[in-house]
């Protein structure tokens, strides 16, 4: 919820800051308004479109394949908890995109495909976790079909874009 929160920080931020500067001058002659009283709406905050949490859900789901694929079966768990966060933060942030219920989506598509793939991590063992990795590639794409978006096809990774990150498991 780590992302929630700085939204709802940012939020907060720029309510302050509008209220800081669109308040009238304080005219000497009239007592202040009570503190209660709501004197204007608060402005709406910065909430990331789909697609921009799909970018996030994209590098995520490209980390964990190459993680898988270097046996480094840590940082597949956790990449594979960054996407479950980011997942999350969908379904609380924009519930429905364009008249498609995204939030129940994800519960259908994601939800059982990503206990699955939390199972294959567990026994380390890459042929579980590619078969898994496709199940869950094959939802992404359920997805983008049933919404319209069926030019939007996800695969595995063929290479890492990442040359700064070493995907290896740290030498202990
Ligand atoms: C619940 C439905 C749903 C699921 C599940 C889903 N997507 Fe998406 N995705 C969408 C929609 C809808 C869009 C189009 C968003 C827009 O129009 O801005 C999209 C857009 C994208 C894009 C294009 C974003 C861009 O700016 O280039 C990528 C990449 C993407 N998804 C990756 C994924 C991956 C990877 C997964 C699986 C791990 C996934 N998506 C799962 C609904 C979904």
């Amino acid at each position: 919820m780590k992302r929630l929160r700085i939204v709802l920080i940012l939020g907060l931020v720029t309510a302050v800051s509008c209220a800081a500067t669109s308040q009238p001058l304080p005219n000497p002659a009239q007592q202040p308004p009570p503190l209660s009283a709501p004197t204007q709406e608060l402005p709406k905050s910065y909430i990331p479109g789909l697609g921009e949490f799909m970018g996030r859900i994209q590098t995520d789901h490209a980390k964990l394949w190459l993680a898988g694929q270097a046996r480094n079966w840590e940082l597949a768990g956790y990449q594979l908890s960054e996407l479950k966060e980011v997942f999350s933060d969908v379904q609380d942030l924009v519930p429905r995109y364009q008249n498609v219920p995204v939030g129940d989506m994800i519960d259908a598509l994601m939800t059982g495909t990503i206990a699955d793939m939390e199972g294959a991590i567990a026994t380390r063992d890459f042929s579980k976790f590619s078969t898994s990795f496709d199940e869950l590639t094959a939802a992404c794409n359920s997805c983008h079909q049933a919404a319209n978006r069926p030019y939007i096809a996800i695969r595995r990774p063929t290479r890492s874009n990442f040359s700064n990150q070493d995907f290896l498991p740290a030498k202990k």
